[in-house]
């Protein structure tokens, strides 16, 4: 069934599993979608690739060239393997909290990285963002991917990942969580939701620090505060999130999404990142609101492989004063 001509093939198409045990007896159904099970283990496989096919077909990617980005991880990952199917040189800046994990990944599909301090603002010119542009500016033949901004994200997500949802669960969705890193998963996937049913609810998890809880609420951008969980949260506001598509948002704190990430592996033998904790705390809470003939589908964006010594260390959580014991 799955022999395909690449690796870049098999991307998308991600299974949904049902969530058994976390979930409250007399709440609504609880559905996973496990984005982890993308072939470099996230959800941003999916615009990696998208990206570079829109550079291709716009003319601006050459055989030979470079891909820069700036990037939590995640992106960086998804992108190395891309540019190593496809021949192009990724240069990936990353910051400086990313897992040593991630880094050494990227690594290994040939991707140079440059890393950035994360405590400095978006416009400073250490700033993981203003690093990205000046290496594109400065690399001939290169391209930026833009992550944030480029709206061949959310493009990507509105044609296969809310599609894919709708149909996997066959209409029956009430409603939909996710976290915002770039706002692309979120915004493209309850695009295309709503359009088939506009009274799905979509809920955002957002970690306690980031700017986008009160952005939404009165629309001022306020100065975000320091977290730990990787590739969600704002400290600005992304082009591709269009925050209208969401109807709520709930703050996590680091505690709540790592325990619970930690839960989802114990007792659903479900292994994701710290921001599947983010999701599943918020979509366990909101299931439990919910009737029991209604249903709540929520995204688990990577895995939990590349935080083993992070938040699947007892130590480190003990260290970081996130354990519940
Ligand atoms: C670990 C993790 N979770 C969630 C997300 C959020 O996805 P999006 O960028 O589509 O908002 C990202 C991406 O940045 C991520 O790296």
């Amino acid at each position: 069934m799955n022999k395909v001509d690449n690796i870049l093939q098999l991307i998308g198409r991600t299974p949904m599993v049902r969530i058994n045990k976390l979930a409250a007896p007399e709440g609504a159904e609880l559905w996973a979608k496990v984005e982890y099970l993308n072939p470099s283990g996230s959800v941003k496989d999916r615009i990696a690739l998208r990206i570079l096919e829109d550079f291709e077909r716009e003319g601006l990617l050459k055989p030979g060239g470079t891909v820069v980005e700036a990037t939590s991880g995640n992106m960086g990952v998804g992108l190395a393997m891309a540019c190593a199917v496809r021949g192009y040189k990724a240069i990936l800046v990353m910051f400086d909290k990313a897992s040593d994990e991630k880094r050494r990944l990227v690594q290994a599909m040939g991707a140079e990285v440059v890393i950035c301090p994360a405590d400095v603002p978006a416009d400073d010119p250490r700033s993981y963002y203003s690093v990205a542009i000046r290496i594109a500016e400065e690399t001939e033949g290169a391209v930026l991917c833009n992550q944030y901004h480029n709206l061949s994200n959310t493009q990507a997500h509105y044609e296969a990942t809310g599609p894919e949802i709708w149909e996997q669960m066959e209409g029956r969705i009430h409603a939909f969580v996710a976290s915002i890193g770039t706002g692309g998963t979120i915004t493209g996937a309850a695009h295309y939701l709503k359009e088939k049913n506009p009274d799905i609810k979509v809920w955002a998890a957002d970690p306690l620090g980031s700017i986008l809880k009160t952005y939404k609420e009165t629309g001022e951008i306020t100065e975000g505060c320091p977290y730990l969980v990787e590739g969600i949260g704002e400290d600005m506001v992304p082009g591709n999130l269009d925050i209208d598509l969401v109807d709520e948002i709930v703050n996590v704190t680091d505690k709540e999404s790592f325990n619970m990430a930690r839960r989802l592996a114990l007792q659903e033998g479900i292994l994701g990142g710290g921001s599947t904790g983010t999701n599943m705390k918020v979509a366990v809470d909101v299931a439990a609101a919910m009737r029991p003939d209604q249903v709540v589908v929520t995204l688990l964006p990577d895995t939990g492989e590349r935080y083993l010594s992070k938040l699947y260390s007892d130590e480190w959580m003990l260290e970081q004063g996130m354990s519940d014991q």
